[in-house]
């Protein structure tokens, strides 16, 4: 099994979304699945032009040269996958919506009906932090994600979502057992989705906790 990470943080490895997906990455460990960590901030990526030459002219090869094929290569041989943004504006960053934006190139219209009963579908969690205290930040995003896997036919198995992410990377000796408490929930929960596919209930009751109530 291939997992694959998408960073959509401008700072990439000194992001708070990186913390967040290394302690859920953490949880795979026991798994003998080759793990990548992509890094958009490090890639070159344009912006797709709305062409459709990637539908029509060279079906699933899109005309611009840049670092997209080999992400997309990556992409089609993951069986999950995790994408983790800031949130930028009530919304996933520019980087992760540029990036997106570009899959395009990975088939033909979504809309239209393909055969449901693909058992090869993969497995998405959304990942985000955000700055403020206020969770219904993270609905816009919630919706998307919901949206776009039901679009590309695939699973949306886990999402996690931060308020005061900042205490992820910057934290005083009073966060410091909360901030590793909530890394160490993150870990079991990325252990329960590899092994069964979904959280626990017992999991599942946590995830609206802020980092500080751990
Ligand atoms: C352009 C921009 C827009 C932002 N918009 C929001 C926002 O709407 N709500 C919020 O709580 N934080 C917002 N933030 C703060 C980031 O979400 C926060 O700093 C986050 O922890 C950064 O995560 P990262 O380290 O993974 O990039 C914004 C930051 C930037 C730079």
């Amino acid at each position: 099994m291939n997992i694959v990470c998408i960073n959509g943080s401008p700072k990439g490895l000194k992001s708070n979304s990186h913390v967040m997906t290394r302690a859920i990455l953490k949880g795979f460990e026991s798994a003998t699945s080759a793990i990548k960590n992509i890094f958009l901030s490090e890639k070159k990526i344009n912006y797709c032009t709305g062409c459709y030459s990637c539908w029509f002219k060279t079906p699933g090869k899109c005309v611009i040269k840049d670092d997209m094929a080999e992400i997309i290569k990556v992409i089609k041989e993951s069986t999950i996958i995790i994408l983790a943004t800031p949130l930028y504006f009530n919304n996933i960053s520019g980087t992760l919506k540029v990036f997106f934006d570009r899959l395009t190139a990975m088939g033909g219209d979504p809309h239209k009906s393909r055969d449901s009963s693909n058992k090869e579908a993969a497995s998405f969690i959304m990942v985000s932090n955000c700055g403020f205290p206020y969770r219904s930040q993270f609905d816009v995003i919630s919706l998307w994600i919901k949206n776009v896997t039901k679009i590309l036919q695939a699973k949306l198995i886990g999402e996690f979502y931060t308020t005061n992410g900042k205490v992820l990377t910057q934290f005083d000796n009073s966060q410091t057992d909360a901030r590793n408490n909530y890394l160490d929930y993150l870990t079991r929960c990325g252990t329960c989705l590899f092994e069964n596919g979904e959280l626990s209930e017992e999991l599942k009751a946590s995830l609206n906790k802020g980092i500080l109530e751990f």
